[in-house]
């Protein structure tokens, strides 16, 4: 396999202190021994270090679901790469939907952003994803697209050696519509061809998520497609079972 297909679980917003010890309970008594997949979480940020702890001597790895674009200094309730990494974190979401519509951030502070998890020793998972209207108006690749040359631009192709890209089409999240398996897969292979256009070698090696309305019974579909590596889970995953079955939908 060129590519070892990674599920992460985005809890966003979600769980308290015994919820989460519960959650965490659960998807590692579910998954038990081997899995195919990469596994990873993504606990608020005030969690992660409770999460750390629970996983410990497990395959289950954390990641952040932000970070600041700057490095330290006065950014009053932000949280740095750095402090995620010295946490145990490995992965970090950035470029979600719902940061760049309700934060409105830019692509150019996301690149920035994708620039200190790096230098940080962790891997971007960097989302893209066009809305139901651009989606409409035969717009999707466009934006897509231009989500991703905008942090290419500033990182340089090379950069994805390690990263991970999300596809999250914002029509699917949290709407229970989820992207067909061709519709996903198409999309999955126009970004895989956009970095194979700047270097083959990157292209081949990207994992390429699809997220929006994976659940356990549309799982096996979506990943079963060639160029769907694998997902990013939002409601899903805050229940173990559906989360584990989410993840041994990989084979
Ligand atoms: P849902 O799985 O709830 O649609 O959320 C997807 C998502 O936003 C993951 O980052």
């Amino acid at each position: 396999m060129i590519r070892r297909p990674l599920v992460a679980g985005n809890w966003k917003m979600c769980g308290c202190r015994s919820d989460i010890q519960a959650l965490v309970d659960g998807v590692l008594v579910g998954l038990g021994g081997e899995i195919a997949a990469e596994v990873v979480v993504c606990p608020p940020a005030v969690y992660l270090d409770q999460v750390m702890s629970q996983i410990i001597g497990s395959e289950i790895k954390i990641a952040g679901q932000n970070c600041a674009s700057a490095e330290k200094g006065a950014y009053t309730g932000e949280v740095s790469a750095s402090m995620l990494a010295d946490v145990g974190c490995q992965y970090v979401i950035i470029g979600h939907s719902e940061r760049r519509q309700l934060f409105l951030e830019q692509d150019k502070t996301i690149a920035e952003k994708f620039k200190l998890i790096q230098a940080n020793g962790m891997i971007p998972i960097l989302c893209v994803g066009e809305t139901l209207e651009q989606r409409q108006s035969d717009n999707a690749n466009d934006v897509v697209g231009g989500q991703l040359e905008a942090v290419i631009d500033e990182v340089g192709v090379n950069a994805f050696f390690d990263a991970v890209v999300a596809y999250e089409p914002v029509w699917a999240i949290g709407t229970g519509l989820t992207a067909t398996p061709e519709q996903a897969q198409e999309m999955h292979a126009y970004i895989r061809t956009l970095v194979a256009r700047k270097e083959s070698g990157v292209a081949e090696k990207l994992r390429v998520l699809y997220g929006g309305s994976v659940k356990p019974e549309n799982a096996r579909k979506l990943f079963s497609q060639s160029d769907i590596d694998g997902g990013l889970v939002g409601g899903a995953s805050l229940e173990a079972k559906k989360f584990v079955a989410i993840v041994k939908a990989v084979i």
